[in-house]
């Protein structure tokens, strides 16, 4: 399916927070974040799903998005791009406070319906990809996985890749492959949104 198929949404930029106590209130509408380690692609998979070239700043070097930063999507949803895991060069303390930012906004934001975690096709799950996705599980955060970057690994490895990935990350909403170059999946993350958002729906 062409990932032309729906409808270009309305994108606003509405704040970078640094911790759950300045997320802002968008009257109860649904959320939904991106986590994964340092440079997977979560800014670029925001930029590719809403067709915006940068609305979400993205950089070669890991560490790029360092705030909670929410995007509205048709006035009536919101994205989240999340600082990444697992990038070495970042202190130790500041990636200490990271991670209890990031464990505090995913375990206490009542509006979140959920996380897509992204995992890199080159690589699959990698240790820290897989401790975050026990924490999600233990702590009843409904996860749907994403495997990105689907134009850089050969073709002949994606079926490997995608077992691997179910084998090692558990996916209450399943599993999807990515990729923010050539748009794969989009169109399939699109549907999948509407579905989530409708299972929260009063
Ligand atoms: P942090 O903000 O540091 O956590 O990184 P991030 O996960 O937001 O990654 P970002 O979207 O900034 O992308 C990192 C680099 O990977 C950029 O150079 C992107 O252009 C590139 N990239 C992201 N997704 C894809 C993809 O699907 N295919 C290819 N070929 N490159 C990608
Ligand atoms: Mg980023």
């Amino acid at each position: 399916m062409s990932e032309k198929t729906y409808k270009t949404p309305q994108v606003e930029f509405v704040i970078s927070a640094p911790d759950l106590s300045f997320c802002p209130d968008l009257g109860g509408r649904p959320e939904f974040a991106l986590v994964g380690r340092s440079n997977v692609g979560k800014s670029s998979f925001i930029n590719k799903l809403t067709r915006r070239k940068r609305i979400a700043h993205t950089s070669n070097t890991p560490g790029k998005t360092r705030l909670l930063n929410y995007y509205l999507v048709d006035d009536s949803w919101a994205l989240v791009d999340l600082p990444g895991y697992g990038f070495a060069k970042i202190p130790k303390k500041e990636q200490e406070r990271w991670r209890k930012a990031l464990e505090e906004y995913l375990s206490q934001r009542e509006t979140l319906v959920g996380v897509l975690q992204l995992v890199d096709a080159r690589h699959g799950p990698q240790k820290n990809d897989i401790e975050m996705n026990r924490w999600l599980l233990e702590n009843g955060v409904p996860a749907a996985v994403v495997v990105t970057k689907l134009d850089k690994a050969k073709k002949s490895t994606h079926g490997k890749i995608l077992a691997e990935t179910k084998r090692a990350l558990s996916a209450e909403w399943g599993y999807f492959t990515f990729s923010s170059e050539t748009g794969v999946g989009a169109e399939a993350l699109w549907s999948a949104f509407a579905k989530w958002r409708n299972s929260v729906a009063t």
